[in-house]
């Protein structure tokens, strides 16, 4: 017995601030955004756990089952509504069932980190049948919108997925790393605003997500061309770009949302994959590699069969 996605949901919160905006009360413009980054908008104002619970409901009703079937809750975000409870608990509260829950932490690697995490409780001996992880964050109430550096790259969203034992669907190789003496090139401290390098995060991003998506194909058994869909961390589609350019797989089988979404965090590869699904791309049997970087550095690739 192994584990697939059963659902799928999204959420984003309903304020839109576009590249035009943006350039009303800083040195920038659409054009300068669009050319380095591939953002055009982003949705500001979410609350983590409220965008979680959306998300999480959307995906249990798309896998046509109630929260009461629902046995575990994972959160992976790094901007909990609080420092204790853990989010999760809320989100459990607002679905009215009283599972396990809890709240992982990799910043922007959160969902490849929790997706593994939740697969490995699944197959463990009295894990949970059906699990719900979720990538919920809303960076936007730490950038410091007068800073041109980060403000134009972050946004507020959350996507969620329903897994499920059945027999279709399977993680077949998982790539998980930490570089924690990079902590100063990206860190949010408490009450404080997010630091970043951009283009030093730019380089190691590169590096590091080539790197562990090649180790986690390894581990699968499987090159690159054997890759129907990638589900990236959306941050800037020239990482992006660049990353498939040196894996030899074409940009067409990527999904990406940043465009409306800008830098989600948690929540990107979720609503990547929300997109895909929507386009058809994800069938019983497609392999379907998730992978994502951020602060820590921490970065993660799952290499799965749908
Ligand atoms: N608008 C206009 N000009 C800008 C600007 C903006 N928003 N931000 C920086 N610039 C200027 C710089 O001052 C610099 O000017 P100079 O050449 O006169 O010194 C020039 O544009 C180039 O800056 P640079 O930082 O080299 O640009 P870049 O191509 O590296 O793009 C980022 C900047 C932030 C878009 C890019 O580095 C990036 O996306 N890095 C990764 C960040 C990331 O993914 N973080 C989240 C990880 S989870």
């Amino acid at each position: 017995m192994t584990i697939r996605i059963a659902g799928i949901g999204t959420s984003l919160p309903a304020k839109v601030v576009t590249n035009h905006d943006l350039a009303q009360h800083m040195d920038t413009s659409d054009e300068w955004i669009r050319e380095r980054s591939g953002i055009g908008e982003r949705r500001v104002g979410g609350i983590t756990s409220e965008m979680a619970l959306e998300a999480a409901t959307n995906a249990i009703e798309k896998a046509g089952v109630v929260p009461a079937d629902i046995e575990f809750v994972l959160l992976a975000t790094c901007t909990p509504d609080q420092i204790f409870p853990a989010t999760s608990t809320q989100i459990a509260r607002g679905l009215g069932i009283r599972c396990g829950s809890m709240d992982v932490n990799a910043a922007c690697a959160g969902f490849a980190y929790g997706y593994a995490a939740a697969y490995g409780m699944m197959l463990s001996p009295g894990g949970p049948d059906r699990m719900l992880v979720i990538g919920a964050d809303s960076l936007s109430n730490f950038v410091n919108w007068t800073d041109r550096g980060t403000a134009i790259l972050f946004g507020d969203g959350a996507g969620a997925a329903v897994l499920e034992r059945h027999e279709q669907g399977a993680l077949l190789g998982q790539d998980f790393g930490v570089a924690g003496d990079l902590r100063e090139i990206l860190y949010c401290d408490h009450d404080d605003t997010i630091v970043m390098e951009g283009r030093e995060v730019f380089k190691r991003a590169v590096r590091a997500v080539t790197q562990s998506v090649q180790n986690a194909l390894e581990q699968a058994g499987l090159t690159a061309a054997d890759i129907d869909v990638v589900l990236p961390h959306q941050a800037n589609i020239r990482i992006i770009e660049a990353v498939c350019t040196r894996l030899a797989i074409p940009m067409e089988k990527t999904h990406n949302v940043l465009e409306h979404t800008g830098n989600t965090s948690a929540g990107s590869i979720p609503l990547a994959m929300a997109a895909a699904e929507e386009a058809g791309a994800l069938q019983p049997g497609t392999i379907v590699v998730m992978t994502g970087f951020g602060a820590g550095m921490a970065w993660g690739s799952v290499v799965v069969r749908w």
